[in-house]
């Protein structure tokens, strides 16, 4: 059991709890180390802080077993995973480090500050051998399962456009991370990443992208707006914000209905599924009377209405379990114990697709 890595399938597959570490002490660091508790699958061994006062009293408030710092948690044989919880600009390098120590790796969203260090991370984590997958939870909500399971039953025919935001204003202040250029802010990088990576995973390859951003003081984009198309015929129209509130839901459009995924885009519990027939033309009869171009004008005046009636809506609730982190946590189990060095849901081409497209609209 020198080699690490063997260390993780076996610590996994015995169905002993599997051993966490979290870097960062912050936001995500407490509500993450609740899903972990919520799993009924992980033990919580170490949090890692800059400040060891920190450590130790994140260790204590948060459940975990040792407090101490970055150095110190890679140190610990019994974490099979660190969960990287740090502000943008230091994934890469956190992910590296865990990787150099053998350590399987769920790293927040974005997977590093653009697509190049997307990149790096991906090739270190082949180079070591080890399961990395970015923690893009969106995509395990089951509600986001449910719509991907109709979408593929044929329930709005094939997809042709989706028009999603995710936005909803922060407070200016230069120094936090949601506005600071050197810490990974803007708006693109910290919500647009969402849906632009649904995107990508309902309609596939990009081939053109356009938007326009308005930035901050600090000259992060404060919103952004984008229109993607992609390869095989679908279009998305996307918004993100860290100065508005937006409608926050996603709407999958097809020419037998539409999918929408109800507020809050990232863990929504709400889906509905409107049904369309398609408004038929065809060529009139020739020599139409008077009677009949009546006839038309009144069906006209009627046609929102009929419209109306040919649509059916219908609408479920789908929860998620605890706070919705549950559902990725358990996804990295089942990777780790299937022996799997990536996610097939959130494969790191994913990731960096989702970079890609992040960068040219940053440009
Ligand atoms: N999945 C989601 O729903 C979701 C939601 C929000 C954010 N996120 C992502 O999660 C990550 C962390 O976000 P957060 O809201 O938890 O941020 P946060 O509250 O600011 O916490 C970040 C933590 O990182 C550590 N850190 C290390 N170097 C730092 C530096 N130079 N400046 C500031 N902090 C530094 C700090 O802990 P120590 O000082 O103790 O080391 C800090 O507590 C980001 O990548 C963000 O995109 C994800």
């Amino acid at each position: 059991l020198s080699d690490p890595r063997i260390a993780i399938v076996s610590a996994t597959q015995a169905g002993s709890p599997v051993g966490w570490g979290i870097v960062g002490t912050g936001e995500m660091a407490r509500q993450f180390s609740q899903a972990l508790g919520q799993s009924g699958e992980a033990r919580l061994v170490a949090v890692a802080s800059r400040d060891p006062a920190r450590a130790a009293a994140s260790a204590a408030a948060l459940g975990a077993v040792h407090g101490g710092s970055y150095a110190d948690l890679l140190a610990k044989p019994d974490i099979d995973v660190v969960y990287v919880a740090t502000p943008n600009h230091r994934h890469k390098a956190d992910c590296l480090a865990a990787f150099a120590a053998g350590k399987a790796v769920l790293c927040e969203k974005p997977l590093g500050m653009n697509a190049a260090e997307a990149r790096e991370i991906a090739a270190a984590a082949e180079r070591a051998g080890v399961f990395c997958m970015e923690g893009m939870w969106t995509h395990f909500i089951p509600a986001v399962v449910e719509a991907d399971r109709l979408l593929h039953s044929g329930a709005i025919g094939t997809p042709r456009t989706m028009i999603a935001s995710f936005g909803a204003p922060v407070a200016f202040d230069p120094a936090n991370r949601f506005f600071s250029p050197e810490l990974g802010g803007g708006a693109l990088l910290d919500r647009g990443c969402y849906p632009i990576s649904l995107a990508l995973r309902f309609f596939g390859t990009v081939e053109a992208i356009t938007g326009s951003s308005v930035a901050a003081e600090t000259g992060v984009d404060a919103s952004s707006a984008a229109i993607l198309r992609f390869a095989g015929g679908g279009l998305a129209l996307i918004g993100t914000s860290l100065a508005a509130y937006q409608s926050n839901d996603l709407v999958l459009s097809g020419p037998a209905g539409r999918l929408t995924l109800h507020e809050p885009i990232t863990r929504p519990t709400s889906l509905s599924l409107d049904r369309a027939t398609a408004i038929q033309t065809g060529a009139k009869p020739a020599g139409k009377g008077v009677k009949t171009m009546l006839r038309d004008i009144v069906r006209k005046s009627r046609l929102a209405g009929l419209l109306r009636k040919l649509v059916k809506r219908t609408t479920r609730h789908v929860p998620y379990q605890g706070n919705g982190y549950v559902h990725e946590i358990r996804e990295v189990h089942r990777c780790l114990r299937a022996g799997q060095r990536q996610s097939g849901v959130v494969p790191l081409s994913l990731s960096i697709a989702t970079m890609d497209v992040i960068d040219t609209l940053r440009k």
